[in-house]
């Protein structure tokens, strides 16, 4: 397992914990919701910590480019996150809200999972992606905490 390999298993959790918010309601809704959020903000974190900085360092022109945009995608779902986090799940918006979450967050896993990580296969070693896996995981440890405190207060 090395942490591109981690990567793409997280992607299949985000596509069903999002399933999970749209099936449920009130409470369980606001509740799975913030999992979600947490969870995806501390992933960001440790792809644009732990993953980015090297492959970018390894390539030039559109792939280039493309790392960039994989950082200018997480922004963007950031902000939708933080805007369903300021609605009410009882505004008859949320729903459409959380849609066009879905939306952002699918297309940009899309293009991580056929355009980025090749890319990043071929820019690292195999065992280097190995070692990136433990700093990956901590570091999405430590940005979940801080998100989900943050969702508390
Ligand atoms: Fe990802
Ligand atoms: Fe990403």
């Amino acid at each position: 397992m090395d942490v591109l390999d981690h990567i793409l298993e997280e992607h299949e959790k985000f596509r069903e914990m999002a399933s999970a918010v749209e099936s449920s309601e009130g409470k369980d809704k606001i509740k799975l919701f913030r999992q979600l959020y947490a969870e995806v903000k501390g992933h960001h974190e440790a792809e644009e910590h732990v993953v980015f900085p090297d492959v970018k360092a390894q390539v030039e022109g559109e792939d280039l480019e493309l790392v960039k945009e994989m950082v200018e995608e997480h922004s963007l779902g950031g902000y939708q996150f933080s805007v369903l986090e300021r609605t009410s799940v009882e505004n008859d918006t949320w729903d459409a809200k959380f849609t066009v979450l879905v939306e952002v967050l699918d297309h940009h896993m899309e293009e991580e999972e056929q355009e980025f990580i090749p890319l990043a296969r071929e820019a690292l070693s195999k065992s280097e992606l190995e070692a990136k896996l433990q700093a990956f995981e901590d570091t999405m440890k430590k940005y979940v905490a801080e998100m989900q405190k943050k969702l508390k207060d």
